[in-house]
């Protein structure tokens, strides 16, 4: 485990860009797992401005969402595949049939996680994962729990997550009670994890990830055994190690 820290989250997010764009110069055609939420807006800014200087190409490359709520429309202001068509899809040279988003509009949800953790499987699995943590430590959506789920499923939302994410929605009756996402293990089989924690709201869970026991409760605290993991912290998120 390394972990880096940043006077800034903007140089979190340059930090976590340029290792992005070196994993794509030396294999452009990565299988690249995201994230939504604030944590990588910042990066995804920097791989779109060294995309447009012709330093970074996607024309190869895969990528993999962690996580959608479900019964929410994609074209919703808040789903996330329309955060990843605003915030780097549409800004970048990646094909439309090589980016993934769980369906959690899919009539079958059991069967959609099946799927997705098939396809990623067919793709030859993640390179590298990007990862930002709850409040509450969490992955993913894999919420604190007693154990550590291996592959997607259907989360229930813990009420932190929903009040996390009511800034997004109107109202927090709006913010969806469940959503798809990928297990631990899906996470922890990626070749190399970069996790991005900013802001003094992450202090607390980064600690208990970082320096407190492996326990399901901080899901985030797994990343510890896994061989190549990267947290990338600027100053208030570190305020607590
Ligand atoms: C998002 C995701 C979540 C977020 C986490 C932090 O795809 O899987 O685990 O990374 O909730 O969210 P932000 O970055 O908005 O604080």
């Amino acid at each position: 485990m390394q972990v880096h820290l940043f006077d800034s989250a903007s140089q979190v997010g340059q930090a976590a860009a340029m290792l992005v764009g070196a994993q794509l110069l030396e294999k452009p055609n990565s299988v690249l797992g995201l994230a939504t939420g604030s944590s990588p807006i910042s990066t995804y800014q920097e791989l779109i401005r060294l995309h447009c200087a012709g330093v970074i190409d996607f024309s190869s490359t895969i990528t993999f969402n962690l996580d959608e709520y479900c019964r929410l429309p994609i074209e919703h202001p808040c789903s996330y595949h329309r955060f990843m068509k605003e915030q780097l899809f549409s800004h970048v040279n990646l094909r439309a049939e090589n980016t993934h988003v769980p369906n959690g509009n899919a009539e079958d949800l059991s069967a959609e996680c099946a799927r997705y953790d098939q396809a990623i499987a067919k793709a030859g699995g993640i390179d590298l994962q990007l990862l930002g943590i709850g409040r509450n430590g969490h992955i993913g959506f894999n919420e604190p729990s007693d154990q550590f789920v291996y592959g997607c499923h259907v989360v229930r939302l813990t009420q932190s997550t929903i009040e996390a994410n009511r800034r997004f929605f109107d109202s927090e009756a709006d913010v969806p009670r469940e959503a798809v996402s990928l297990g631990v293990g899906s996470i922890m089989n990626a070749k190399r994890v970069i996790l991005i924690a900013t802001g003094e709201d992450k202090a607390v869970a980064v600690r208990k990830a970082i320096q407190e026991d492996i326990d399901p409760a901080t899901q985030a605290s797994i990343l510890r055994t896994h061989p190549n993991v990267l947290f990338l912290l600027d100053k208030a998120a570190a305020a607590k190690l």
